[in-house]
């Protein structure tokens, strides 16, 4: 067989890929998120939180980052998608090793179905709850995430939003761990009813591109929409945490976020944020 048809029969990178192992690494960051929980919710409670629901918990990646952080520390994840949470059993859960793998508990379920057993965090995050488009719908959800709280649990969500949350995008970061890069696309937005649909796609150092390897339908939430049902759901105080920007060195002025969060109720509006919102039973 000549050189250029072995090529042609050798499987592109795209081909290879797995694509939760992709995901992973360019969108979560499961460390920051254990390190918000746990510094906020010790501010306000003034004790350390041990449990821990993660809704749409996708590969319950998070979940395993929980429990690497605490010997005591237990996680719930809940998902409705059986091939995800078997793909997150096997090369997370499993993969941590036998003392992690016995304190994280997977449920396949509608997150509104699961309140018990009662925890002392539940999150919700890379935006998953945007999907319940219906005000009564979130509503519902939010109801449910408390009722499956203690009496001084918190339910912790995130938020994007910005001038730039409307446009049709498209915006690309190389990955360092991978020969790939992340591309995250608002394919479209509705200003009517704020439907909005977002793609993942990855492009490799060989030209392959998996496309779609991730696809959205959610509502643009605003933040004092999810603050007003996040009170009408019952909960008694509802904060939001902007992260903080500071200086680069360089001198163009732009400023860089931090990685730290802190309350706030009046901001500058900026292109893009994503911000934290802490509710309290
Ligand atoms: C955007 S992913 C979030 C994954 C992960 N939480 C993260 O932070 O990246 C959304 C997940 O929600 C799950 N999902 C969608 N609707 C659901 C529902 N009603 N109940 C439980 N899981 C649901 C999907 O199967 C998918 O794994």
């Amino acid at each position: 067989m000549s050189a250029a048809k072995e090529k042609n029969t050798n499987p592109t990178l795209a081909e290879q890929a797995d694509r939760h192992v992709l995901y992973q690494y360019s969108v979560q960051a499961p460390e920051a998120e254990v390190e918000f929980m746990d510094k906020t919710f010790r501010e306000l409670r003034g004790r350390a939180p041990l449990s821990m629901k993660e809704d749409f918990c996708g590969t319950a990646f998070l979940s395993v980052e929980w429990c690497k952080s605490d010997p005591d520390r237990t996680a719930i994840g809940v998902d409705i998608d059986k091939p995800t949470l078997d793909w997150g059993l096997k090369n997370n859960i499993e993969a941590a090793g036998n003392d992690i793998a016995k304190r994280v508990t997977l449920i396949e379920s509608d997150v509104r179905d699961i309140i018990e057993p009662k925890v002392d965090v539940t999150c919700a995050f890379n935006f998953s709850y945007c999907l319940f488009e219906k005000r009564d719908e979130l509503r519902g959800y939010f109801e449910q995430a408390r009722k499956g709280l203690k009496e001084d649990g918190l339910l912790v969500l995130d938020l994007f939003g910005g001038t730039e949350c409307e446009d049709v995008i498209e915006e690309e970061t190389e990955l360092e761990e991978a020969p790939a890069t992340y591309v995250w696309e608002q394919v479209s937005f509705n200003p009517i009813d704020h439907h909005m649909e977002c793609a993942i796609h990855f492009d490799f150092d060989d030209d392959s591109r998996l496309e779609n390897a991730f696809t959205y339908a959610w509502r643009l939430w605003a933040i004092p929409e999810i603050k007003e049902l996040l009170e009408e759901a019952g909960y008694k105080k509802v904060r939001v945490y902007w992260e903080r920007y500071e200086d680069t060195d360089d001198d163009d002025d732009e400023l860089e976020g931090t990685g730290e969060y802190y309350e706030v109720t009046e901001v500058e509006n900026q292109e893009s944020w994503m911000v934290y919102i802490v509710a309290e039973v």
